[in-house]
């Protein structure tokens, strides 16, 4: 137990109790990560492919046919797309779940549903089996991703909103790096290693299913459903004092001003919503036009691409799972204090540089059937390395940070609802389109990636406001109502925002 923190009029220590309900709560990204960093070891593994893909593992054993092609099957990317689609659809079915019966119920039909599908992909005989299961994974995936990061903001004193927020993404990459630890030992036990690698998902499941019977419901969820008394003694719990009046009140008027609004997606497509809108949806879409999942889910294709053996290419996934986790830490520690923009715009000129080496590398040296010298694929890895780490400190985070800080209160969940399934979304195109466009594009596609660093450059440049420091129930005051571009959107804004005792958001 920390020493009582003062910001404004609220009061807080840091409990065991609260921490305890963090870790529990942020295992959501772990299987979110888990499943990210999963597919792409598989679906390089012979007996997942001669099981569930014959054409593509006799594509394979011509390998020499085509560098750029030997992956590409529209169902091969369906078993590792399936999933995000089934997200998309089901996050806005969790929006409502999470603000009519709350953030608890909604994390705990989470983890039933990756426990279920984790079992399922293990035991699976048949493609539409393993399909299925992907869906279940993916219905998971979308509850916890709408309830997880929801919840952690919510539960989170004031002023540590910003590093806890990020521990969901620090999970989703602890997740990744295990996934690819599996992957690498299960590739060496034949012939059920994928059944393993598969299964082994439901232990995020299952440490997320205890999770979501230990935690606490949020109080602004209780007051939200009419447990005031409820509520308040939940705050004074998670706050570790007694005097939880002022924080309480400011839940209160926020739910009374939520309440007020009768169709929050309604009320979305107004013009005053539109700043935090456009700039919490296109954070999700330029995060994955990173190119970064092309990374996360297909590196090991990507490295027996550039002409890694089986294990090399699984090892070199690691390293890259490593560099990933490490430097979000960075961005724990960093984005408070350099600020958002700077964050995003150092990361952009590193993942520009990193791509355009890789593309010209593979342009110049990869022909169809070669593979690149030992000097040159290491050099990839570097390169691979290089992006990874600036993605984790800067848009992988704030894609997920950014859009949950921005909305004002009457429009929070719906937006960031909207943010998440735009994730999805572009998560699922990447994944199912990505070995086509390589085989299609060649080297070309990591240019591609790389004019879209360019766009979100300019983007952070212009039109993204810096968020630092700025109290969440003060964002329109301070932020929208000044910024040189959106400021002309605010003109119908007629939400109340109470800035006397809000303290500020590190
Ligand atoms: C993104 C994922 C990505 C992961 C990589 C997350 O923020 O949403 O799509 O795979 O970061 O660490």
């Amino acid at each position: 137990m920390t020493k009582i923190e003062k910001v404004g009029s609220f009061e807080s220590k840091i409990t065991v109790y609260v921490v305890v309900c963090w870790v529990l709560a942020a295992c959501g990204g772990l299987m979110f990560g888990y499943d990210i960093g999963i597919s792409g070891g598989v679906t390089a593994m012979d007996d997942f492919l001669i099981k569930f893909f014959p054409a593509v593992y006799q594509r394979k054993l011509r390998a020499k046919e085509d560098n750029y092609c030997k992956y590409d099957n529209q169902y091969l990317q369906l078993f590792t797309s399936s999933l995000y689609l089934a997200a998309l659809v089901s996050s806005f079915a969790a929006s409502k779940m999470c603000s009519k019966l709350g953030r608890k119920p909604t994390i705990f039909v989470a983890s039933a549903f990756f426990l279920c599908g984790s079992l399922l992909s293990a035991a699976a005989q048949r493609i539409w089996m393993i399909i299925l299961a992907r869906v279940l994974l993916g219905v998971g995936v979308g509850f916890g991703n709408e309830a997880v990061p929801l919840f952690l903001s919510e539960i989170a004193p004031v002023q540590h909103r910003g590093a806890v927020n990020i521990l969901f993404q620090l999970f989703i990459t602890i997740g990744i790096l295990f996934a690819n630890l599996v992957n690498y030992g299960a590739s060496k036990i034949h012939p059920w290693g994928w059944r393993l690698s598969l299964g082994l998902a439901s232990l995020p499941a299952a440490f997320l299913f205890v999770g979501s019977v230990v935690i606490i419901e949020t109080p602004a969820s209780l007051v939200e459903r009419n447990q005031e008394s409820q509520g308040r003694s939940t705050l004074k719990k998670i706050r570790g004092v007694e005097d939880v009046d002022a924080e309480f009140e400011q839940i209160k008027m926020a739910c009374e001003a939520a309440r007020e609004v009768k169709d929050p997606f309604k009320r979305l497509m107004k013009r005053s919503s539109m700043p935090p809108l456009i700039i919490g949806v296109m954070m999700q879409v330029f995060q994955q036009f990173t190119g970064i999942n092309a990374i996360m889910f297909y590196a090991p294709v990507l490295f027996q691409t550039v002409g890694f053996k089986n294990d090399a290419s699984l090892l070199s996934s690691v390293i890259t799972g490593l560099v990933n986790v490490f430097s979000t830490l960075v961005s724990i520690y960093g984005v408070d204090r350099v600020g958002r923009r700077k964050l995003l715009l150092q990361a952009c000129v590193q993942m520009f540089i990193s791509q355009t080496a890789i593309g010209a590398i593979l342009l110049v040296h990869l022909k169809g059937s070669n593979s690149l010298d030992e000097g040159l694929a290491g050099l990839v890895v570097v390169l691979v390395c290089l992006f990874v780490m600036s993605f984790a400190w800067s848009w992988g985070p704030l894609g997920w940070l950014i859009p949950s800080e921005t909305f004002p209160l009457e429009i929070r969940t719906s937006g960031f609802a909207c943010a998440v399934s735009s994730n999805m979304l572009f998560t699922f195109i990447i994944a199912q389109a990505f070995l086509s466009m390589m085989c299609h594009m060649r080297a070309f596609i990591f240019f591609f990636f790389a004019a879209w660093i360019v766009a979100m450059g300019l983007f952070v440049l212009f039109l993204l406001p810096e968020t630092k420091n700025v109290p969440i129930d003060a964002m329109v005051e301070r932020v929208w109502k000044q910024h040189p571009v959106w400021k002309r959107f605010m003109d119908d804004y007629d939400g109340k925002e109470d800035v006397k005792n809000v303290g500020m958001i590190i």
